[in-house]
């Protein structure tokens, strides 16, 4: 009934909520094949290349583990030893990759940037990240969320603390709203999403019938919630300098158990794209958390350890959506 052969997958809103439906189901029914060890690879023959403008675990695994169970194969260029970036234009990138391959995955800087490569290449290209979205992740949520639940995506209430105005604030917001869902974002006015952005999501959620309440206020955000989800305070590509003023803004919307109290729901779970910059014990980000004497950034241990945390079963599901995503725009 869904035809996205040769299609870009280059952020939700280029989406109708039937065709993220269909993938959410592809994703399910390819999740349960390779569990039932009855896949079929529907992209043999298949060459995909895989740009990596900054760094990855998950996206770039789950793309090869992905294309190798479907039968394809894969080229990663990362952010050094290409001409990408550097002395070669997009456009001109685009036409090459597109003589070459089948497929092409970018993670990088601007929308505009993956726009292009889309624009040029003439083969399906899928946004692996950008500063301003991150379309594969939502999916991943998104299924993840209906693997925890037995509501329909439609009567989901979720909340979103933290960096709002990133690239997971900002794609949360939209699939929310494409799914009709009951969204929260709860951050200070500077990292909301954009007015624009916002009213962009309004508007489709008076088709879809989403809710989407944007505050500074986190009791209100969090209540009644079935799912809380959080990012890290600085992404990629940020500069250092911005941790001071950053963990000053967000403090107050970190993820913690008083947090999960308020919500008024035992049931409630935890989700985060990952990676988290979670706890000092790990010894990741040491120097930031002596700089600033803290304990946890933006969620603290007990909740990233505890059986509300799902993290993990949403870090799978990466794979799983994003061979959908390919298999829906490239597959036999
Ligand atoms: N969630 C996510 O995109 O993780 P990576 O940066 O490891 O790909
Ligand atoms: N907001 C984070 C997401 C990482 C998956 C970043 O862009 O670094």
């Amino acid at each position: 009934a869904f035809n996205l052969r040769n299609r870009n997958f280059l952020k939700l809103l280029d989406f109708t909520p039937e065709e993220i439906k269909h993938l959410l189901k592809l994703s399910a029914d390819l999740k349960a094949a390779k569990y039932a060890g009855t896949e079929q690879p529907r992209m043999k023959g298949k060459n995909i290349a895989l740009i990596f403008e900054k760094s990855s675990t998950r996206t770039r695994c789950a793309f090869e583990v992905a294309a190798h169970d479907q039968g394809a194969n894969v080229t990663y260029l990362g952010p050094s030893g290409s001409q990408i970036g550097h002395k070669e234009s997009m456009k001109d990138t685009a036409r090459v990759l597109g003589r070459m391959y089948d497929g092409i995955e970018y993670r990088g800087f601007g929308q505009d940037i993956v726009e292009e490569l889309g624009k040029y290449a003439g083969v399906p290209v899928w946004n692996g990240l950008t500063n301003e979205f991150h379309p594969t992740q939502i999916l991943a949520d998104f299924l993840t969320m209906m693997e925890h639940t037995d509501k329909p995506l439609s009567e989901v209430k979720f909340a979103y603390l933290g960096d709002a105005r990133n690239n997971m604030g900002n794609s949360l917001m939209v699939g929310a709203a494409k799914m009709g869902m009951d969204f929260r974002a709860a951050a200070p006015a500077a990292s909301q999403p954009s007015e624009e952005l916002q009213n962009v999501c309004r508007e489709i959620a008076k088709e879809t019938g989403a809710k989407i309440t944007v505050t500074d206020n986190v009791a209100e955000a969090v209540k009644d919630c079935d799912f809380l989800y959080t990012d890290v305070w600085v992404s990629m590509g940020e500069p250092e300098e911005v941790w001071a003023e950053r963990i000053e803004l967000l403090k107050p919307y970190q993820v913690n158990s008083e947090v999960l109290k308020m919500t008024g729901n035992p049931n409630v779970k935890f989700l985060h794209c990952l990676p988290a910059f979670h706890n000092r014990e790990t010894k990741v980000g040491e120097d930031i958390y002596q700089k600033f004497g803290l304990e946890a950034m933006e969620v603290t241990e007990d909740v990233f350890e505890s059986s509300a945390s799902i993290v993990f079963d949403e870090a799978e599901n990466r794979m799983h959506t994003i061979k959908a995503i390919m298999v829906a725009t490239l597959g036999q």
